[in-house]
């Protein structure tokens, strides 16, 4: 298995390009179910997780192609053309689904074009239990019976679906993504309230839009959809990753550096951005992208309570917690969103940093100097945070079970060292 090995000390400088969001690259591929013309995406970025689901939906019928892996138009990623001409299998089998929760979106689109689907359960996850009952119930109000047997939801809309309001009890990303997809294509109007208002939700909304759906109020709690009786094949090009943009943030910031994130959105990042200034980072928006910088000024410990979008991203949570590891002062980080997601606590400690948990509450006290240790990755978000704190540490870190990092870093060690970082990937 391979393990990433970091010398930590060195102050990063240079400039990083930002790829294209996968959390929104996975929706959008989904949707390419819902029309049987060609859905081209452009600036995908090349990680574990899109061949997962490339895989699963090929075995739906989606012809998959790789157009070209140059930079196009501006953007660096990928670019794929998915074609379902027909929906030639409608089951996703606990083999791929349990591989990527994230699976469980080809249920609404599914259902939406051919009345019919089975999808494995995907079961818990590292960062907790995870249930995927808010998707389901929204279904079942757009007219489908869903029936779970034999660990896997068995759903038919025999005389299509049709339009409802649907009131989420609480934000759930994937549920809203799920719904919007089956949305557009049933019968009438659906309203989806307490909707996610997360940027990768906004990119799905405009692509489907792109296909001729009717959606109003992306980026609001309150999305209205005028289902359409089909859907055609469009171009789009994929967001840039606002957790990846975040993630090299920190990098700047943990090795006191001056980075330019190529192609980074600061709207996207508005929360992060305030709790990294007043902990003494500056950021600001250049030509192309932003610059992330901190000079020998003190870090500052700032308390930080994870939220939905437009509040402080769950997925920077173990990022935030590896900074202020290192601050002059205490932090208090509060998970708001996942009841599981303080593995990385244990292996920080490892290296040296002061943090207690208290419940959903982490209270981490400012270190002088982390300490390079053999640490050893539980999920993705977790095992970044472990490479940030080793480019700070003293000596020598190993970060164990990288293929975490490979779900979501494109060629992160590549894009480290080329700003300085003495880290390397050992192969075994
Ligand atoms: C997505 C992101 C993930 C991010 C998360 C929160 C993708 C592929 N993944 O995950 O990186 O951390 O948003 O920003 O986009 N829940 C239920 N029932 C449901 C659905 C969700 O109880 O039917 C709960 C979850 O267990 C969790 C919370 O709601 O506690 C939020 O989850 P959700 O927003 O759905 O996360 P995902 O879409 O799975």
């Amino acid at each position: 298995m391979d393990r990433i090995q970091i010398r930590g000390g060195n102050r990063l400088q240079g400039r990083i390009p930002i790829g294209g969001a996968k959390n929104a690259a996975l929706p959008l591929m989904a949707a390419a179910l819902l029309t049987d013309e060609c859905l081209t995406l452009s600036n995908l970025p090349h990680l574990a997780d899109i061949s997962t689901l490339a895989n699963l939906l090929g075995r739906h019928g989606v012809a998959i192609q790789m157009v070209g892996d140059e930079a196009n138009e501006g953007h660096i990623g990928r670019v794929l053309s998915l074609q379902a001409k027909e929906i030639t299998n409608t089951t996703a089998s606990y083999e791929l689904v349990r591989r990527m929760r994230a699976s469980i979106l080809v249920l609404g689109a599914l259902l939406a074009r051919e009345g019919k689907a089975e999808v494995s359960l995907p079961g818990g996850c590292a960062i907790g239990t995870r249930p995927v009952d808010l998707h389901l119930k929204g279904l079942q109000q757009l007219g489908a019976d869903i029936d779970l047997r034999e660990g896997y939801v068995h759903a038919q809309a025999r005389s299509g679906l049709r339009g409802a309001k649907i009131v989420f009890p609480f934000v759930s990303v994937g549920a809203t993504e799920n719904l919007l997809m089956a949305a557009v294509l049933a019968k009438g109007e659906s309203t989806l309230s307490n909707a996610s208002r997360e940027p990768e939700v906004v990119d799905l909304a405009a692509c489907l839009s792109a296909m001729g759906a009717k959606i109003e109020g992306a980026g609001t709690d309150t999305i209205c959809v005028q289902g359409v009786d089909r859907l055609h094949g469009c171009q789009h090009p994929i967001v840039a990753d606002r957790i990846e943009t975040g993630t090299y943030a920190m990098a700047a910031a943990i090795t006191g550096g001056d980075l330019v994130l190529e192609g980074a959105r600061r709207e996207h990042i508005v929360a992060l951005a305030e709790v990294m200034t007043d902990a003494g980072v500056t950021l600001e928006a250049v030509p192309g992208g932003l610059r992330v910088s901190r000079s020998d000024a003190e870090l500052i410990g700032v308390d930080v309570m994870t939220e939905p979008f437009p509040g402080f991203p769950t997925d920077m949570q173990a990022q935030m917690m590896a900074l202020m590891s290192i601050s002059t002062s205490a932090a208090m980080i509060t998970e708001t969103i996942f009841e599981n997601r303080f593995m990385h606590v244990p292996e920080l400690n490892r290296m040296g940093a002061d943090i207690t948990v208290h419940g959903a509450s982490a209270m981490v006290r400012g270190v002088k100097q982390l300490v390079g240790a053999e640490v050893m990755a539980t999920d993705l978000r977790a095992s970044v945070s472990l490479v940030l704190a080793g480019l700070v540490a003293e000596g020598e870190t190993v970060v164990h079970r990288v293929y975490h990092l490979d779900r979501g870093y494109e060629r992160l060690e590549e894009k480290l060292a080329a700003c300085g970082a003495e880290i390397a990937r050992l192969k075994h």
